[in-house]
């Protein structure tokens, strides 16, 4: 079965495919029309991408069966395309939750200490512990959560451990949920914008969450809170963020944004970054630990020999893609 990677992927897992027999090539630089060609003319069976947008004329002309995306989100995979060619796509939901929290975290602290600012000033060889000992503290303040999934929990098990309380919407929450995570269940956003110190998102991009933080959200905002956003670019309106922060002081500390580029390096212009007031940005790196990415990788080489070997594709998220098979491609069920 032949297997072309478009993302980077650590070296030890890609021997371990080719030991397992899989016919692996490599381009992890491949993006865009080039990805597309290079997919066209290959005879390969599986995809694996990361962050690589896949797109219906990716697949058009592919003798793609499968696509695995290397992570949680598959957003950037044109899943409706794949189904309609009988193409199943899969991800590795749950296996990078744990550092996704861990930066949610870490910007949470930051954004409370503007850890960033402090360190540029002693940079620029200043000392201003004057300026920097205004800080809040994050113990008896309120967390407001946005999606109650894997990385939703891991963080109200971290903001519990910092003696925060928690508030939290998501579609799946019902009371008796929140009562077992020893949280309080607000029934929008925005009920949860109105009574938190600090929101941390956790949602995944879909056609419902798509702007779920926008000018009514910010609006019932506390005034200085902090918001986070590891999840999405596409969940959050920038214009209605960067008014907020203008006008309500509103720190924001982000791993995501809406036009953030598929390359793992190059130029990124986007203006909410220069806003003034105070944005901490990463670049989406939550799920970029050495922990997180192997598990990644295990994951994705357990779809691929389930695939091969047991005719099944684990996590498929278009199990409708197999009305769509044919025979070169039944290989799954
Ligand atoms: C995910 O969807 O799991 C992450 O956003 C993965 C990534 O950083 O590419």
């Amino acid at each position: 079965m032949k297997v072309l990677v478009a993302d980077k992927f650590p070296d030890r897992a890609l021997q371990r495919m080719k030991e397992l027999g899989f016919e692996v090539v490599y381009k992890p630089e491949l993006k865009g029309e080039a990805l597309n060609t290079e997919v066209a003319k290959s005879s390969a069976d599986v995809l694996v991408v990361r962050s690589t947008k896949v797109t219906e004329q990716t697949l058009e002309s592919s003798q793609l069966s499968l696509v695995i995306r290397a992570g949680s989100g598959y957003d950037t995979i044109d899943v409706g395309a794949a189904s309609r060619r009988g193409i199943y796509v899969s991800n590795c939901p749950g296996k990078n939750s744990v550092a996704v929290a861990e930066l949610a975290m870490g910007l949470l602290l930051a954004l409370d200490r503007r850890i960033a600012d402090n360190v540029q000033q002693l940079r620029e060889k200043k000392w201003n512990k004057k300026e920097f000992a205004k800080a809040r503290g994050l113990k008896g303040r309120t967390l407001g959560i946005l999606g109650v999934g894997t990385i939703g929990k891991l963080m109200i098990e971290r903001a519990k451990a910092f003696g925060m309380k928690v508030v939290a919407w998501s579609r799946s929450l019902t009371p008796e949920k929140a009562a077992a995570l020893g949280i309080e269940q607000k029934k929008s956003p925005e009920e949860v914008a109105a009574v938190a110190d600090a929101i941390s998102v956790h949602v995944a991009m879909t056609p419902e969450t798509k702007g779920l933080c926008g000018e009514r959200f910010f609006a019932a905002m506390k005034k200085g809170a902090y918001f986070v956003n590891t999840a999405r670019g596409g969940v959050v309106d920038e214009e209605a963020l960067k008014k907020a922060i203008r006008e309500k002081g509103i720190r924001a500390g982000l791993d995501v944004f809406a036009q953030e580029p598929s390359s793992a390096a190059g130029t990124f212009e986007d203006d909410i970054v220069g806003v003034e007031g105070v944005i901490y940005g990463t670049h989406h790196i939550g799920a970029s630990t050495d922990q997180a990415q192997m598990a990644i990788a295990e994951e994705t080489i357990r779809i691929l020999r389930q695939y091969r070997d047991q005719e099944q594709v684990p996590n498929v998220v278009n199990q409708e893609a197999a009305a769509k098979r044919v025979p070169a491609r039944d290989a799954a069920s």
